[in-house]
């Protein structure tokens, strides 16, 4: 946009997508909510929260149907976004292994939506992965790929936890 301020959807509206999109919003950035979940998405753009967190009502109030909008279609949020955040669960069994198929179906949807862009997109995965999994399901020569898009793109982790003794199933 020029003026330091992005187009951006978030994945997932739950406690960490939420609370991201209102503080984007907030910022300056407009934001596009993405859930599977319609009552989420209408409490959104309600300016109601899914989730209870301190400040959230106050910012949700002041930016939906501006600087937010909520909706369950990827292509419509993608189209007109330059960056999203992936904030889908990653949830672990008994063992501590992450089950990893809320983001690989939300991920897919996105590489659908992204490859019909005729522009750049970058995408942020925020939910909690164990290392190599984003190389793993973002590089254009592994078949497992769920980033097919055919056109030139890129991503960028900043999950810093580290899971000792524990391992995703992959
Ligand atoms: N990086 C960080 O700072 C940080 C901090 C805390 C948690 N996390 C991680 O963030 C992730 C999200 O945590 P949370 O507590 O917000 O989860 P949550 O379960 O509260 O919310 C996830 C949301 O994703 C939605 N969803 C599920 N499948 C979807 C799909 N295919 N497309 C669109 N939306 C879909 C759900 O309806 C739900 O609203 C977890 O992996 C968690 O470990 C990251």
């Amino acid at each position: 946009m020029g003026d330091g301020r992005l187009n951006v959807s978030v994945v997932g509206s739950g406690y960490v997508g939420t609370v991201s999109a209102a503080c984007f919003a907030d910022l300056g950035h407009n934001v596009v909510c993405i859930d599977i979940d319609a009552q989420k998405v209408d409490m959104i753009n309600r300016g109601e929260p899914p989730i209870y967190e301190e400040g959230l009502e106050e910012l949700l109030k002041k930016h939906a149907g501006k600087k937010i909008k909520a909706t369950s279609n990827y292509h419509e949020a993608v189209i007109g976004t330059d960056v999203s955040f992936i904030c889908v669960g990653t949830p672990s069994d008994a063992q501590g292994n992450i089950d990893l198929s809320i983001i690989k179906a939300a991920s897919k949807s996105l590489g659908e939506a992204i490859s019909l862009k005729n522009n750049y997109h970058v995408v942020v995965v925020k939910s909690t992965v164990v290392p190599e999994t984003t190389r793993k399901y973002s590089d254009p020569h592994n078949r497992k790929s769920l980033w097919q898009t055919g056109r030139r793109r890129f991503w960028c982790s900043y999950e810093p936890r580290v899971f000792k003794g524990r391992k995703s199933r992959l």
